[in-house]
């Protein structure tokens, strides 16, 4: 006689033996997204929202703001010498996140050593333009719940990490290298921000030869993680790579047992 091949039984085993299988979490769950916060109140911060010139249409053209706000000489002549002023005024024109801009003064500028800025190339004095940059408008209180470290348009978070943190009304910027605050709201329409900083953000990568960009998504430790020690950097993005794969033919094999198990029981 040929055996039925499942009992229900046997059925109902294997139902639960692979429910509860597949309801064990997996090695890398998806942390779960930060509760949305509601904006904190902030304490107003002085804002002296001021239409450039007369109302024209079209988008505000930053080098205007920023000679009608006066002490901003330096920071106008690097965004005409690197072509932000007009690439500026095309994302304003185009983008519907708005642009966020930290400006430092020129008393900012005084504080960088004798040379420093002619030191750089034009497309070092381009990346140093675009790390005082933001693709998205901010609000200071916003700056509340942002994640750092932000993205400036000098390049990705992790190649040009800057952080923007809030305390009371002051807001403090560091790129690592140098920490700063917002000293003032130059302009903002809810589009465009303009804040003036006392310090040029000088990103970190101008001083430190970047690493080996790290692995995406180190996985957690796994219990069963290779013996062998791991040395150099480039061996640990491989083992952390690796990872993944022998944390998912472990749960093969448990799984295969935990069937086998199931199957056993019924014999
Ligand atoms: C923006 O303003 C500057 C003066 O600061 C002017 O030279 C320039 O032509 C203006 N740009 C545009 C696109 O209107
Ligand atoms: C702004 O963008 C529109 C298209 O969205 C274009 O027609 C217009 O010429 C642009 N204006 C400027 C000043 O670049
Ligand atoms: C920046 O310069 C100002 C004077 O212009 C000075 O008071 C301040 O200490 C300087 N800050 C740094 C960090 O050098
Ligand atoms: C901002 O920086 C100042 C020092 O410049 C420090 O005293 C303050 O705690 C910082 N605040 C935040 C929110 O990081
Ligand atoms: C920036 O913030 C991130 C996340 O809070 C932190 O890991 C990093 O150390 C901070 N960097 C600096 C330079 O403060
Ligand atoms: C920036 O501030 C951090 C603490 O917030 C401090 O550890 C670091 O030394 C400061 N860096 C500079 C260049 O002042």
């Amino acid at each position: 006689m040929v055996k039925q091949l499942f009992s229900p039984l046997q059925l109902l085993l294997i139902f639960l033996c692979c429910s509860t299988a597949l309801s064990q979490p997996p090695a890398q769950a998806p942390a779960a997204p930060p509760p949305a916060q509601a904006p904190v109140a902030l304490p107003p911060p002085v804002v002296q929202s001021m239409a450039p010139g007369p109302a024209s249409s079209g988008p505000p053209n930053i080098t205007a703001i920023l000679e009608k706000a006066g002490h901003f000489t330096t920071f106008i002549r690097l965004l005409r010498s690197t072509k932000m002023d007009s690439d500026i005024y095309t994302q304003l024109n185009t983008s519907s996140q708005g642009l966020t801009v930290f400006a430092p003064d020129d008393y900012a500028f005084g504080n960088l050593s004798a040379g420093a800025l002619n030191a750089y190339n034009d497309d070092q004095k381009s990346q140093l333009v675009k790390f005082h940059l933001i693709s998205s408008y901010f609000s200071l209180p916003e700056f509340q719940t942002v994640s750092n470290p932000v993205s400036t348009e000098a390049g990705t978070k992790v190649e040009y990490p800057l952080n923007v943190t809030i305390s009371g009304s002051q807001v403090n910027l560091t790129s690592g290298f140098v920490n700063t605050t917002v000293s003032n709201t130059v302009y903002t329409n809810g589009h465009l921000a303009v804040y003036a900083v006392d310090q040029v953000l000088l990103p970190r990568r101008f001083f430190v030869t970047p690493s080996p960009a790290p692995a995406p998504a180190p996985s957690k430790p796994v219990k069963e993680s290779p013996s062998t020690p791991v040395s150099t950097a480039d061996a640990s993005v491989q083992a952390s790579g690796a990872m993944p794969v022998i944390h998912h033919a472990l749960s093969a094999v448990t799984f295969l047992s935990s069937f086998v198990a199931a199957l056993n029981l019924c014999v």
